[in-house]
């Protein structure tokens, strides 16, 4: 997606080989008018295939998802990194941030996927994967199944991509990075 291309290449800050900043515009102020396009590509992307719902994870994964929800008229379910006292039968999964160092717990209340229910997982980054395989557990644990993957930001040179593809989804990432290098970005095609 050459507008989101460009944004990083202008208003991204390249932190090291493996680390990208875009708080200008997805990590932390959200440029409404850009997510809004975002929600668009993957709608079209998508136009063939069904879905009932969109499941992201708080709190980056949430603007782009909300508006890829008012695109494709599609409720979002935000993954929740802590367990608000008011859920009554929660559903827990252990992931493992490689970029954190850290384990955290994601939960959602149950009822909110049922067997008929047909997923479209969205995020902000896919890096290695363990976001993504931690959602899949708390899709599958409701008896629902995820049916594509939409990522804004895919970090081409981790592992994610690969995993994702051997489970054998339709996987979507707007703008995929090979490498980052000498503070340049090289695309992958
Ligand atoms: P993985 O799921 O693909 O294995 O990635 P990982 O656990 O390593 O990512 C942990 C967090 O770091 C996620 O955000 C992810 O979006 C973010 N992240 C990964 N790589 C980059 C990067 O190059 N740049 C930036 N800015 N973020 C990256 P989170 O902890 O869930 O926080 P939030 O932003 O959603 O609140
Ligand atoms: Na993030
Ligand atoms: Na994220």
């Amino acid at each position: 997606m050459k507008l989101l291309q460009e944004a990083i290449e202008k208003r991204g800050e390249i932190i090291n080989d493996s680390i990208l900043k875009v708080d200008s515009f997805l990590n932390h102020q959200i440029d409404c008018a850009l997510m809004e396009q975002i929600g668009i590509e993957f709608a079209n992307y998508f136009k063939d295939k069904h879905f009932t719902k969109i499941v992201t994870i708080e709190s980056s994964g949430i603007a782009p998802a909300v508006f890829a929800g008012l695109k494709m008229n599609l409720p979002v379910i935000f993954l929740k990194k802590s367990e608000p006292s008011t859920m009554k039968d929660p559903v827990y999964t252990e992931a493992f941030s490689f970029t954190k160092n850290r384990k955290y717990t994601l939960c959602m209340e149950r009822s909110c996927l049922n067997p008929e229910d047909s997923v479209l997982f969205i995020d902000d980054f896919l890096a290695n994967g363990q976001a993504f395989i931690s959602a899949e557990d708390l899709v599958h644990q409701c008896n629902a199944k995820i049916n594509g993957i939409g990522i804004v930001i895919e970090k081409s040179f981790q592992k994610g991509r690969q995993l994702i593809e051997e489970k054998g989804y339709d996987i979507y990432s707007l703008a995929r990075i090979q490498e980052m290098k000498d503070n340049k970005i090289v695309w992958a095609k």
